[in-house]
């Protein structure tokens, strides 16, 4: 075991003495240098200044004077990098963030699940159909998803889209959210076609109407226009899956001490790849971003407090985000333990919900062309409950739940059933888009806000 224990001599490549899961197996070992070579020269997508930002604002987040709202695709997908849909992504995004901060009284951090969110863990290796055995789909960073042997093959040139799109989406978002587009004197321009037909509307409107009434109020005593209302930021996450895409973005940069992911602002470790002791923990632990760490009900007060102590052995506050996904029949069971082990070790964390991880069902579809295709959904309903018991938890416990992290898209997909809407199984076939998990619709995202936004106390 001393092989793997993770000591003080941490290099953007030490993760390579640890064990890796989940990672590709590149066939062409010369094809992979030459990208990474490449990209290890590309300009960096995010700055350290910025990330530093959020690492304060998270550390806000934990003690409650602010509040986390991370979103977005389970993967984002090469063919929608595209202007509608990533702009209807910041809007749902900053419609919510409104209503939470209408609700909650405090700052909303908005980071999307987005700019680079493009590979995915997955629990078989291989997919077999027929007689035919290929490589799962890993998301598009790796492979593509058709089923064929040359689309299946992890090709390294899809790190340098996978980059690409990823600067591609940033450059987007930060001229809308630079020219205006997030300005709150103009709630209207984030608006939705079918926010007009949306139960939800009236309900949206007035919390729309209230704020710029405040803003008016604001204006009229300061006697003069209030600019920062003018622009809202946004910070940027992904899993990071691949260490070789996130080595080669890692830098060191001037005037900063340490290593800096300038792949995001804030990647997270996942479920299945936050195990002590391995290459994920060791590559996270050697960088100044701020890290989330994906916690489910198979992570026990012991393997939490190490993964904690690798991390943040200085208690650094803001630098770790423990994202915990148990599903609403397991976290009342699983989540109590794992404060009480962390409240005890007086480890310093931004404590955040992912109702969606724990909740995932397989259905059959029964209509449409995909009639007889299994496909994942989730519950509005269970996902509520995973939320509203997570704020009690954490209200019986004296910590704070400082944040919420949702799969959620501003298209008008039917991949998650229930809400004001009332979808159920017989409408998934209309709009299922999603290649892997099911994501909250636009007019479900907005509601699932609305309700969450009555649990944060003032
Ligand atoms: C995800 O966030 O898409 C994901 C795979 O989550 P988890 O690691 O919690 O299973
Ligand atoms: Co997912």
């Amino acid at each position: 075991m001393m092989a793997f224990a993770h000591n003080n001599s941490w290099n953007p490549e030490s993760w390579k003495n640890f064990p890796a899961v989940q990672q590709p197996r590149y066939p062409d070992a010369v094809a992979l240098e030459h990208a990474l070579g490449e990209l290890s020269q590309l300009p960096p997508l995010v700055t350290s200044w910025e990330i530093e930002s959020l690492k304060s604002q998270l550390a806000d987040a934990a003690e409650g004077k602010r509040f986390l709202l991370q979103g977005g695709d389970c993967a984002e997908m090469f063919d929608e990098c595209r202007s509608p849909i990533i702009a209807a992504k910041l809007k749902i995004l900053l419609q919510m963030s409104l209503v939470l901060t209408h609700g909650g009284g405090r700052p909303v951090i908005r980071v999307g699940r987005f700019a680079g969110q493009y590979a995915k863990p997955r629990s078989d290796e291989f997919e077999t159909r027929g007689d035919l055995k290929l490589d799962s789909y890993r998301g598009d960073l790796v492979n593509g998803l058709e089923f064929h042997h040359h689309t299946r093959v992890p090709d390294p040139h899809r790190l340098i889209d996978a980059y690409s799109r990823s600067a591609l989406t940033l450059n987007f978002i930060r001229s809308l959210v630079d020219g205006g587009f997030a300005d709150l004197h103009h709630p209207e321009y984030w608006d939705l076609d079918f926010v007009q037909h949306s139960p939800l509307r009236l309900e949206y409107q007035n919390i729309t109407r209230e704020i710029g009434q405040s803003l008016r109020f604001m204006e009229t005593l300061a006697g003069a226009p209030v600019h920062e209302m003018r622009r809202v930021d946004f910070f940027t996450s992904h899993e990071g899956l691949v260490l070789p895409y996130e080595q080669a973005q890692t830098r060191q940069v001037p005037h900063r001490q340490g290593w800096w992911d300038l792949s995001t602002h804030m990647p997270w470790i996942g479920y299945r790849t936050a195990v002590p002791g391995n290459a994920h923990i060791e590559f996270f632990r050697g960088i100044q971003n701020p890290v989330g760490v994906k916690v489910g009900s198979g992570t026990t007060e012991t393997t939490l407090l190490e993964i904690i102590h690798a991390l943040n052995p200085t208690n650094e506050p803001g630098r770790l985000t423990l994202i915990h996904r148990f599903g609403a029949h397991e976290i009342a069971k699983s989540l109590p333990p794992l404060i009480d082990a962390v409240a005890k070790s007086n480890a310093r964390v931004l404590w955040v919900c992912d109702p969606m991880h724990g909740n995932t069902q397989t259905v059959t579809m029964n209509s449409g062309p995909q009639a007889g295709v299994k496909v994942k959904t989730r519950k509005f309903a269970h996902i509520l409950a995973e939320v509203e018991q997570a704020f009690e938890i954490h209200k019986q416990k004296s910590t704070v739940l400082g944040g919420v992290h949702f799969e959620l898209t501003g298209e008008n997909v039917t991949e998650c059933t229930g809400g004001a809407r009332g979808l159920g199984d017989d409408n998934l076939a209309q709009a299922y888009r999603s290649r892997v998990d099911p994501r909250l619709n636009y007019e479900q995202s907005l509601e699932m806000a609305m309700l969450v936004a009555r649990r944060l106390d003032r």
